[in-house]
């Protein structure tokens, strides 16, 4: 199978994204960036979505034209940070169901635990688009979607903002058959797993917590 990579290089989002990486952003402006940037990959995600066509009447005539079932999709939010990224998708995917999961590291085993899971039902009917703004190691994703794929979703897709070659490599060794959606792929991880030169820690930069 090949794993895939879309780097959505459309010029508003790296303008947006090279304002959310300066380190003296306030927290307000940061959100709204990320805001935005979830809008605009929100287009990008959904571009192969399948549509049907329903019957409509325009003021001349009849026709069948497209439309999206919204409720098929469902955003699955990595905790915390993924809450960021949410609304923006959700602004143009109004109908969308919203499903969490939580992890932390184990500090000694450094293995993610799951501390929440909660989708909606009848993940089968459903393609989830999973979202997570900072794809580093890339464990904290493989435990996400390996608990997701236990749904059977329709179909995954994984999006983040920044995303490291090294987490790229990690999460497609384990899930290539799940496309990811990201910004930029920066140089790599530093010693602490941040993604250099990234943006630092992207949910203490939304929330205001540091
Ligand atoms: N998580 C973050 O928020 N930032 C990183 O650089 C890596 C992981």
């Amino acid at each position: 199978m090949n794993a895939s990579v879309h780097v959505i290089d459309h010029p508003l989002v790296q303008h947006k994204l090279t304002l959310m990486r300066q380190k003296n952003r306030s927290t307000n402006s940061f959100r709204r960036l990320l805001h935005e940037i979830g809008m605009l990959m929100a287009y990008e995600v959904t571009r192969d979505m399948p549509t049907q066509l329903i019957d409509i009447e325009t003021p001349l005539e009849a026709m069948k034209a497209p439309v999206i079932d919204g409720k098929k999709t469902v955003f699955v939010v990595v905790m915390r940070a993924g809450d960021g990224f949410l609304d923006g998708m959700l602004e143009v995917v109004p109908g969308a169901r919203v499903g969490h999961v939580g992890l932390y590291r184990d500090p000694k085993t450094l293995g993610a635990v799951e501390y929440y899971f909660k989708m909606p039902h009848d993940m089968h009917e459903r393609d989830a688009v999973v979202l997570d703004p900072m794809l580093a190691t890339g464990n904290s994703a493989v435990a996400a979607v390996d608990r997701l794929k236990e749904t059977r979703p329709k179909s995954i897709r994984f999006v983040s903002l920044l995303a490291a070659p090294e987490g790229l490599r990690n999460f497609h060794g384990h899930h290539p058959d799940v496309p990811v959606y990201t910004a930029a792929i920066d140089r790599q991880l530093n010693e602490h797993g941040y993604i250099v030169p990234g943006l630092g820690d992207a949910g203490d930069r939304i929330f205001g917590t540091k």
